[in-house]
């Protein structure tokens, strides 16, 4: 099924939320404004509330003047853009609601038909029932699911039967927005089509390999979700195991879809479960209390609308291990909270030492080469390297210098994540989407820790917000005489 053609209905429901409203509207008008999206395309919105066309146009520019960055809003696009917004009032679960939405796509000739599920989870299944009764799913549909997809391996297999039953596994695009972003993209770039990094990219060499997303800011108002779900289901689940699963991936033997996801299962299904007897070694979570966040005093987590009581970690650390053969003995530590010292995502490939100096700095001095991939807030991908120092000192010694691999600059403004992967969905190029297979193998290995967690077998700890997390991470890797890439 591989579609050129981009005159597509895109089907928004819950397209009056939060992500649509930041992430997948402003991500649309990009797509049209830089015709990716022609005239003849559709975006409809649906919504439960009763809104007129009118105020939904009104209600859509508003947001869009709010969160297109970079002063890249403009009256003249648009105007051409509000063309192809159209609204749909659909109450989810009520399947005799969707009989204005049937007839909108009916009469409409553009066979690339998108259902994007911007919902809770729990209207998954309603809403792709609801599609089949009202004969809506085409052999040219897809549907775009968010993640999480579930809050454990038994939730996430039930909810994937469901959508299973009107959609077949081709169709079905499950998102995690970090393998849209420029950098991420860029690990496959790095690793598979630069000879020097093929040799060296193994346990021999590398001593071990940190991954951190740290975000500066809090709940951001979402407490009924982020309470059921915590920094393991937001974040570790999904973002930083796709991160992982780059990095240690074999080469897969070509771009195509179910070559890169096949290898992406392989390294999930090689990671080391962590039992009980692990839980209190190999994993730290913790809440953010008060603090000073960005020079602003802000509340704890606890302190949060309806939370007072939670039990929700804001921040994780896990010790990760691979058990293959590339990876046999070089640890993964992987740590991802909210409200720590400063928004800052990054991977860092820690190398070993050379087996013998000849010069004569002492240790401290000379520390090992470290190819460190900068997520955000900048995008940069830096090796450090040893290097001598000038001059005509009698002893040589060497100093760190960083080599920077800075993608040349684009010429226009940079793309974010969600125009990368909705065109992607436009496209028909699920390579990188999530399979099946592999959120159930993500979910079976952070399905133990979780448990292990509500079972009380490691205690939560808490951290000042606006520090880099709790004492107890520090530990995590210290203890292996190692220590966090933090300034
Ligand atoms: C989302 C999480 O998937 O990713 C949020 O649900 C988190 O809690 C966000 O804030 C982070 O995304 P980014 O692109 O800002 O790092």
């Amino acid at each position: 099924m591989n579609i050129i053609n981009t005159n597509s209905d895109i089907i928004i429901f819950g397209g009056h939320g939060d992500l649509s409203f930041r992430k997948l509207l402003p991500a649309l008008y990009h797509l049209f404004n830089e015709k990716y999206l022609d005239d003849l395309s559709r975006i409809i919105i649906v919504t439960r509330r009763d809104i007129t066309h009118e105020e939904n146009i009104k209600l859509i520019k508003s947001k869009l003047q709010e969160f297109i960055k970079d002063d890249a809003f403009s009256q003249s696009d648009f105007k051409a853009f509000q063309k192809i917004l159209f609204i749909e009032k659909v109450d989810f679960a009520d399947n005799s609601t969707y009989s204005n939405l049937s007839k909108t796509l009916q009469n409409s000739s553009n066979t690339n038909r998108i259902s994007y599920l911007s919902t809770a989870p729990d209207f998954f299944a309603d809403i792709c029932k609801a599609l089949d009764e009202w004969k809506l799913i085409t052999k040219d549909s897809r549907v775009v699911l968010e993640k999480p997809i579930g809050r454990d391996l038994l939730s996430s297999q039930a909810l994937n039967t469901e959508v299973l039953k009107y959609f077949c596994e081709r169709q079905i695009y499950r998102i995690d927005h970090y393998l849209g972003k420029e950098t991420v993209q860029n690990i496959l770039a790095l690793r598979f089509s630069n000879r020097f990094i093929m040799p060296l990219w193994d346990a021999s060499n590398i001593d071990h390999i940190q991954i951190t997303v740290a975000e500066s800011v809090g709940v951001e108002g979402r407490w009924g979700y982020y309470d059921q779900y915590c920094a393991m289901r937001d974040m570790i689940q999904n973002h930083l195991m796709q991160l992982l699963c780059l990095i240690a991936m074999e080469p897969p033997c070509s771009l195509d879809a179910d070559s890169v996801r096949d290898e992406k299962v392989k390294v999930l299904k090689s990671l080391r479960e962590i039992t009980t007897s692990d839980i209190s070694t190999h994993t730290v979570r913790a809440q953010y209390k008060k603090g000073i966040s960005e020079g602003k005093a802000v509340p704890g987590y606890l302190e949060g609308e309806g939370v007072a009581n939670s039990k929700t970690e804001t921040f994780a650390a896990i010790k990760v291990d691979i058990d293959n053969w590339r990876w046999n003995g070089v640890p993964f530590y992987i740590r991802s909270g909210k409200r720590m010292q400063k928004r800052n995502s990054e991977i860092v490939i820690q190398f070993k030492s050379v087996p013998h100096s000849i010069f004569k700095n002492n240790d401290a001095s000379m520390p090992a080469n470290k190819l460190v991939i900068s997520l955000q807030p900048e995008e940069s991908i830096k090796l450090s390297l040893l290097n001598k120092v000038p001059g005509l000192s009698d002893s040589m010694k060497v100093q760190e210098v960083n080599l920077e691999l800075n993608s040349p600059l684009e010429t226009k403004r940079k793309h974010e994540a969600y125009e990368r992967l909705i065109l992607d969905v436009i496209h028909d190029n699920p390579t990188l989407f999530m399979r099946l297979d592999e959120v159930e193998a993500a979910w079976k290995w952070t399905d133990s820790i979780i448990k292990a967690w509500e079972n009380e077998l490691s205690p939560m700890k808490s951290y000042a917000a606006g520090s880099n997390g709790p004492s107890a991470a520090v530990q995590l890797i210290a203890k292996d005489a190692r220590a966090w890439n933090d300034e």
